[in-house]
C-alpha cells in the first residue's frame, strides 16, 4: 500500500518509518511513505505557507495554493484515484471499521495541517475524507495521521508477522483485549491464571473470550450495545 503525506515537518514520519512494526512494513517493501513539503511548492522567497484569516481573529491558515500544487504532486505519484484525508477534529473519528475501510486503498495521501487550520476551499475541492482521531486538539495533523496510518499499516496483508495478530487484536471483534501474562509464572504473590498453563487450546479459547467480554461489560458497555452476541458469548456472559 502507498501513502502520501502533505506537510511542512517531514521528518517527524521517521517516527512511523524507523521503528518497529510500521518500520518493518517500509523496510520489507510492503508500504511506501512519500512526504511532499508545502513549502516546496511556494513561489515567495520567504516560502510562505500561512496566511492571516480574512475576518480577522487569532492565528494563520494554510493557504490554498502550496497545498494544491503538492497534493497534485501526490497524486502525480501515487494516481489521481487516491483518496485526499484531511485530519482535523471535524472529521469522523477514526474506528477499527473505519481503519479496515481505508485499508482496502490501492493509495492514500494524508493531508496535515498546522496553524488554525486550512483554507475552506481546500475542503472543498481537494479533500475526499476528513478524519478526527478524537475529540480534543492537537497542534497539527501530524500525529494524527501517523495515528491512522499506523492503524492502517497493521491491516496490510503480511505487515504482522502472527497470521492472527491483526484478527485478535481488540475492537477487531467489537470487544476489548483479555489479559495477557508472560514469565515468570508468580510475580509478587500474583499468578498467572492455571487455564493458561493448561495447554487446553479450546479451554483457553473460552476463558479468553470470557474476560474480554467482562471487561468490555465492565469498561466500554457502549461497545457492547453496538452489537450482537453470539450464543457461546451470551452463554459465558451468564455463567
Ligand atoms: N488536528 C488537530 N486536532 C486533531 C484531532 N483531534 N484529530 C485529527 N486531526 C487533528
Amino acid at each position: 500500500m502507498q501513502f502520501g503525506v502533505i506537510s511542512i515537518f517531514p521528518e517527524m514520519y521517521q517516527a512511523l518509518t524507523d521503528f518497529g512494526v510500521t518500520g518493518r512494513a517500509v523496510d520489507k517493501g510492503l508500504v511506501s511513505v512519500d512526504v511532499w513539503n508545502p513549502r516546496d511548492f511556494t513561489i515567495d522567497k520567504y516560502q510562505t505557507v500561512d496566511d492571516r484569516p480574512y475576518g480577522g481573529g487569532p492565528g494563520m491558515l494554510m493557504k490554498v495554493e502550496p497545498l494544491k500544487y503538492a497534493i497534485e504532486a501526490a497524486k502525480a505519484k501515487l494516481g489521481s484515484q487516491s483518496k485526499v484525508v484531511y485530519l482535523s477534529p471535524q472529521g469522523e473519528t477514526l474506528t477499527q471499521d473505519k481503519a479496515q475501510q481505508l485499508a482496502q486503498e490501492a493509495s492514500l495521501i494524508f493531508l496535515a495541517g498546522r496553524y488554525e487550520g486550512i483554507d475552506e476551499r481546500l475542503i472543498e475541492t481537494q479533500i475526499d475524507e476528513e478524519i478526527s482521531i478524537g475529540d480534543y486538539v492537537l497542534s497539527g495533523g501530524e500525529l494524527a495521521s501517523m495515528v491512522v496510518m499506523d492503524s492502517v499499516i497493521r491491516l496490510v496483508p503480511e505487515v504482522l508477522g502472527h497470521d492472527m495478530s491483526a484478527v485478535e487484536d481488540s475492537f477487531v471483534d467489537g470487544l476489548l483485549d483479555c489479559p495477557h501474562y508472560t514469565r515468570p509464572e508468580e510475580h509478587e504473590g500474583r499468578k498467572v491464571p492455571d487455564v493458561l498453563l493448561s495447554g487446553n487450546h479450546e479451554k483457553i479459547r473460552q476463558w479468553r473470550l470470557k474476560q474480554a467480554l467482562g471487561r468490555t461489560w465492565e469498561k466500554r458497555p457502549d461497545l457492547l450495545a453496538k452489537r450482537d452476541l453470539s450464543k457461546e458469548e451470551d452463554a459465558l456472559l451468564q455463567e
